[in-house]
């Protein structure tokens, strides 16, 4: 099974308290989302691998250490996703981006993907997977889905707030892939949205209503 992270920073906790009030306008979310991005992304890179090299300070020969040439792809699901690319790509630059977007099918109600780009070598990426909010979970299992069918075996899960009925729905079909969650939350609403949450995330992030 799949290890559930959910962290406990205090500057996360903080900057999520922002993004949860209903006052807090476009701009300053975009910002604080791409923010909380960039201090998760943190952690979750703490097992990178490194390897040790020579080279030469102002004042000696010394042996230091740079990461040791891992591929990391980043893939948001559309659309909320993408507000937090960027916030990754500060601390990792090297990283290559990919796309997943679904749509809901209106009849069934399950999630359809009209759109998958990864990197071309994408069995040997070890992907980081975003959306800012993991609620009923179907369409992270879904997004999860059509990039093992196209050949992603190293698969991370990275959301902002998370219901647990989400998680749980993850984790069982996805047993492999590891979640990060800033906040677990109380539950989802007869509507599907996380309570407390922080309402609409892709509106929210784009200005949208
Ligand atoms: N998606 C959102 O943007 N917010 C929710 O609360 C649930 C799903």
């Amino acid at each position: 099974m799949g290890k559930v992270h959910v962290f406990d920073h205090p500057l996360i906790q903080h900057k999520l308290t922002f993004i949860r009030k209903v006052d807090t306008g476009t701009k300053e979310f975009r910002e604080l989302v791409n923010e909380l991005a960039t201090l998760m992304a943190f952690e979750i890179t703490r097992d990178l691998p490194t390897q040790e090299i020579t080279i030469q300070t102002p004042v000696c020969e010394a042996k230091s250490h740079i990461l040791a040439g891992k591929k990391l792809g980043i893939v948001p699901i559309l659309r909320a996703g993408i507000g937090m690319v960027d916030g990754i790509i500060d601390l990792i630059p090297a990283a290559k981006v990919g796309h997943v977007g679904l749509f809901r099918d209106p009849e069934t109600l399950k999630p359809v993907e009209y759109f998958v780009k990864l990197p071309s070598d994408v069995a040997e990426r070890e992907f980081i997977v975003v959306d800012p909010m993991l609620a009923t979970g179907g369409t992270a299992v879904e997004a999860i889905n059509s990039m093992k069918k196209r050949g992603a075996v190293n698969i991370k899960f990275m959301c902002l707030v998370a219901a647990p009925e989400g998680v749980e729905v993850l984790t069982e079909a996805h047993p492999d892939v590891d979640v990060y969650i800033a906040a677990l939350d109380e539950k989802l609403d007869e509507h599907g949205y996380i309570v407390p949450g922080l309402g609409d995330a892709g509106d929210r992030l784009f200005g949208t209503k």
